[in-house]
């Protein structure tokens, strides 16, 4: 089929694809370098227990939103929010806008990971593990990170151009089994390590000490980006699923996948830096993958080198299902809009891209520049781009929809929708309180704090 312009509108062959794609979305490289870190940092287990109490209530309510407002309208961002009346089609551009702008900078770190996985293969991992300067010559550079972020976004295209069942359905069936089996992999591995059950009690244990405000803030953020939430990605997702599906039990299920792949790539990075590097390995979120892992697979040995190989490649496919979910929700979003086929606006998608992506890769040589963002961190255009979006826009989008699902439309709305089907609401009382109250509140201190308003 050409498309679905126009005919009928294209879905999930069932259930589960419906579950694969949503969970493929969400375990991407947030849950390789930014979960572990977050956890290293934040007092292990105490960061562990509020992150997972805050997805079983913030995470549930904001996907549910997301995905029944999507199957209800049968459309994607811009259309579903529309659909309300014209006054409310801004929140759907402000979400329809995120992924325009994660997308090139996603993707120039896919190229850095297809990098390193073709490096590990070729050179071995004592090339890697030089400190830093591998990478910075390599990111500086310029043309090859360019080069290898065209690589990645050619594969991304193609697969979205083969449309929702024959390309995204049959990537994630492929993809994400081969990322769980690596992981699971190096883990076992890792854990026989001498020393790894110290790291792995490190990692475990909670140190209630290092609770605070600071710790719940940085779960919340990470659990927004790591559940793909406010960028429009799981309304479009919602809309290809089929009446007959239980909402409830599928974004259960999401979130169950999410949060264990996140966890054990916990497992797999923080025993391991702890054995080789002690507690000052772990470095933030491109050192700790690009600098810090590759010094610690060095110390492996021979195995290094494997382990090299298959982590990289883990995150190639955790990279590349997350790029295509967001790729699709734009697609899906100019699809409707112009009535235009999936190969063209796919292939004209891909001619914006590309440039864009080149301005960034170049961000980091011919255009580098460095400024102070209102949080008080020094940032240069990926960092800004990841600061809009991530600290801005999100708390904001979600905040929007919130209240205009809590209270204009009444959370009714969402709970008709999922007990639509087969489906059962479970958590109807808790949903109803955080989507009036809660997750306003929440929302706007977040916005505030993260745009420096609030010191
Ligand atoms: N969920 C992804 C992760 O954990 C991050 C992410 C959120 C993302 N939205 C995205 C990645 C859109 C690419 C495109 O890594």
């Amino acid at each position: 089929m050409s498309a679905n312009s126009g005919g009928a509108r294209a879905s999930w062959s069932g259930k589960w694809a419906f579950i694969l794609a949503a969970a493929a979305s969400a375990i991407g490289l947030g849950n390789l370098w930014r979960f572990p870190y977050l956890a290293a940092k934040y007092g292990g287990g105490v960061f562990l227990i509020t992150y997972v109490v805050l997805v079983v209530t913030f995470g549930f309510t904001l996907m549910m939103l997301e995905a029944a407002l999507g199957r209800k309208t049968g459309q994607s961002a811009l259309g579903a929010f529309k659909s309300f009346g014209k006054k409310y089609a801004f929140i759907g551009i402000f979400t329809s806008a995120i992924p325009f702008i994660i997308v090139p900078y996603y993707c120039i770190i896919g190229g850095w990971v297809l990098k390193y996985a073709g490096a590990y293969l070729i050179d071995g991992s004592a090339a890697l593990a030089d400190g830093g300067t591998y990478f910075t010559n390599f990111i500086g550079g310029g043309g090859e990170s360019f080069i290898w972020a065209i690589a990645f976004l050619l594969i991304v295209f193609a697969i979205v151009a083969l449309g929702v069942k024959n390309g995204i359905e049959r990537a994630n069936r492929i993809l994400m089994p081969v990322l769980l089996i690596m992981t699971a992999g190096i883990c076992i591995y890792e854990l026989t390590l001498p020393g790894a059950i110290d790291g792995l009690a490190y990692y475990l244990t909670p140190d209630f000490s290092k609770f605070s405000v600071e710790l719940v803030i940085a779960a919340l953020g990470q659990m927004f980006y790591s559940l793909s939430l406010a960028m429009g990605i799981m309304i479009t997702y919602g809309s290809y699923v089929k009446p007959d599906v239980d909402l409830n039990r599928s974004i259960h299920q999401i979130e169950f996948f999410d949060t264990g792949v996140a966890l054990l790539a916990g497992v797999m990075i923080v025993p391991a830096v702890y054995v080789f590097s002690g507690t000052e390995g772990m470095g933030a979120g491109p050192s700790l993958m690009f600098i810090s892992l590759p010094k610690v697979f060095d110390a492996m040995g021979f195995a290094g080198t494997v382990v090299g190989v298959l982590f990289f490649v883990s995150a190639i496919f955790a990279t590349l299902t997350s790029c295509i979910s967001v790729l699709e929700a734009i697609t899906a979003n100019c699809m409707e809009i112009f009535h235009t086929s999936r190969k063209k606006t796919v292939l004209v998608l891909s001619v914006i891209y590309l440039a864009a992506s080149a301005v960034i890769a170049l961000g980091y040589s011919v255009f580098y520049f460095e400024v102070q963002l209102p949080n008080g961190s020094a940032a240069q255009l990926l960092d800004i781009m990841d600061y809009i979006s991530n600290s801005v826009m999100m708390p904001l989008i979600s905040l929007l929809s919130t209240i205009l699902i809590g209270w204009v439309l009444k959370p009714q709305f969402i709970v008709e929708e999922m007990e639509k089907g087969s489906g059962k609401f479970t958590r109807k009382a808790l949903y109803t309180v955080i989507i009036r109250y809660v997750a306003p509140i929440v929302m706007l201190i977040l916005f505030l704090q993260s745009t420096g308003i609030l010191a």
